[in-house]
């Protein structure tokens, strides 16, 4: 038998992908929707397995780190929504910090102008990751699971490797200068130097061992030990600033969500670091008291409501969000009913705000942007949504060398002078200045909407400043468009941020006759994205009333997997 179907063949006995296979899209007992089609096998092997939706989440994000290494990761952080079948709703909090050594300026030169490239691409861009401190919490604290158990799955596809996609391989090819800088990292994303091509097995032997020895120690694996100092000996070999000292002091944090409600839909939401619960809740708090089902999908009512709301929350985002352990977060304002009308009061349908004359509210956003987001439903009724990111595509493109892992450059994500836009065109201020040990703020924005107690929908996306203005779309499209979740995950996005005053969108996603509409109303400033690039990726699970359904996002080659137990297969008949 040639070598790559026996490796294919281990690989499926290894993860049982047989029942998975045969539940695309749906599932009676479970469903994962990722990035990857593997990671959404392993994910849903694991509900297979008896696992809970935490086990899969955990199990999926550690196979995303292999499968994905755009985004899924070891070396980067994320934030996880929980909410279990008997209504706790809980968030982990694993983004990643600054080092002891960083300070403020660190960005800026001697005339305190920042250093371009400076906080995307070099050692010195590199936060204290946080995912596998996280991961590990959240199984430790919600799931059912060994460690084994659910990193083994991510070890077999390193060790045993995947055949290459074909998008995985082009972005490999795409980045070659960028990996050539650095031999770590040109050794995994070559073959020898020379681009792979989609088909080839893509092995990772160095990363294989690190996963091994997380799952040997647990976060002893990674935060100490030889994982520790190949970490370190990388940072010190590029002049990064990360020490043991920091290493060892990483804590993932246990948040209360965010909560809001819509129409009668609950929102449970990611809390700062990340500034994505907190907007998507003074949106959807803003547009709530329009008819936005009446006006309907894709009008200019409706894009012009939307993009006044986005307007008005990201000008409050730059000025009073950031880390809540470094900085007091107005979160019961900001997320208030009344305060949000009282901020839309100055709304007219009939014309476009300046966001000139939009400051912040009184009490109180360039870049291939790549984080991942995935949602799982389990049979008992447990839900997660999953943000998981190395912040820009591939993050700093480094790799630790001798870890297999690419590591972050989320430190982009702090304002690095007040008003100058980061990789996403965002602004900030004190809110969100660098200082040691504080989280950078984050987009974010894992949700879970929950109808009548139970989890109705769990979404989210990457995208960076475009992510909340994703998962905004996605609620209004279920909520007020009655659409199902394919219809509203694959629906055409738009995206205004404040700053830059211009409006983003995909081909086809605006007809003329509307464009026309919104120009005369002062919207002026329109972007069209190329063909190929959409705006997010938000792969979402809903529970309707013919068992769960995933959708991975078109404009991506993920895969929602669906489980339905013999049991309820016999049901189903
Ligand atoms: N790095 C993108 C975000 O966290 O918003």
């Amino acid at each position: 038998m040639p070598r790559i179907i026996v490796l294919i063949a281990t690989l499926c006995c290894a993860l049982d992908l047989s029942a998975a296979q045969r539940e695309p899209r749906h599932g009676d007992d479970g469903i994962v929707a990722t990035r990857s089609y593997f990671a959404s096998v392993v994910g849903a092997s694991i509900l297979r397995g008896g696992g809970n939706a935490v086990d899969a989440a955990v199990a999926a994000g550690f196979a995303l780190a292999v499968t994905h290494p755009s985004a899924g990761n070891l070396g980067g952080g994320g934030f996880m929504v929980i909410r279990m079948a008997d209504g706790t709703a809980i968030t982990n909090d694993h983004r990643e910090k600054a080092p002891a050594a960083a300070s403020r300026d660190m960005y800026l030169d001697d005339e305190g102008e920042v250093v371009e490239g400076l906080s995307t691409r070099s050692h010195l861009a590199v936060g204290v990751p946080g995912t596998v401190a996280g991961l590990l919490d959240a199984l430790e604290k919600y799931g059912t699971m060994s460690r084994k158990e659910v990193i083994q799955p991510a070890i077999v596809l390193a060790r045993n490797g995947f055949v290459l996609p074909r998008d995985l391989a082009l972005a490999f090819e795409r980045r070659k200068d960028q990996f050539a800088r650095y031999p770590a990292s040109a050794e995994v994303f070559t073959n020898e130097g020379e681009p792979y091509t989609a088909g080839e097995l893509f092995v990772q032997h160095d990363l294989a061992r690190t996963l091994e020895r997380i799952r040997r120690r647990g976060r002893d694996g990674f935060y100490k030990g030889k994982t520790a100092d190949l970490l370190v000996a990388e940072m010190e070999r590029g002049g990064g600033l990360i020490t043991h000292q920091d290493l060892e002091d990483y804590m993932s944090v246990w948040r209360e969500p965010l909560r809001g409600t819509y129409r009668g839909h609950e929102i449970v939401s990611m809390p700062p670091p990340s500034s994505g619960g907190a907007l998507l809740i003074q949106m959807l708090n803003m547009i709530e008291p329009y008819d936005v089902s009446t006006m309907g999908f894709g009008s200019a009512d409706t894009i012009h409501l939307m993009i006044e709301a986005e307007r008005r929350a990201y000008a409050d985002r730059a000025e009073h969000l950031g880390d809540p352990d470094f900085y007091p977060v107005p979160m019961a304002r900001l997320t208030d009913k009344d305060y949000a009308r009282s901020r839309f009061e100055d709304f007219d349908p009939n014309k476009a705000s300046l966001s000139s004359d939009i400051g912040p509210g009184t009490t109180p956003v360039k870049e291939s942007p790549d984080t991942t987001h995935m949602s799982v439903i389990d049979g008992e009724g447990n839900a997660v949504a999953y943000t998981t990111t190395l912040n820009l595509s591939y993050g700093s493109k480094i790799v630790a060398a001798g870890t297999g892992m690419l590591l972050n450059n989320e430190m982009d994500d702090f304002s690095s002078k007040d008003n100058t836009p980061n990789a996403f065109g965002l602004l900030g201020r004190e809110a969100n200045a660098i200082a040691p040990g504080k989280r950078m703020l984050s987009s974010m924005t894992p949700t879970i909407v929950v109808k009548d107690g139970e989890p109705m929908l769990v979404t989210g996306s990457p995208g960076g400043s475009t992510i909340i203005t994703t998962t905004l779309q996605v609620i209004v499209n279920v909520i007020d468009h009655d659409m199902d979740v394919s219809q509203a995950v694959g629906a055409p996005r738009f995206h205004h941020q404040w700053q830059p005053n211009r409006i983003i969108y995909e081909p086809f996603g605006i007809s003329p006759d509307t464009l026309t509409g919104l120009r005369e109303r002062g919207h002026t400033e329109w972007v069209l994205m190329p063909f190929g690039r959409g705006i997010g990726d938000a792969n979402s699970v809903m529970r309707t009333g013919d068992g769960l359904k995933g959708a991975s996002d078109p404009r991506n080659a993920g895969a929602a997997v669906g489980y339905t137990s013999d049991r309820g297969r016999r049901a189903s008949r």
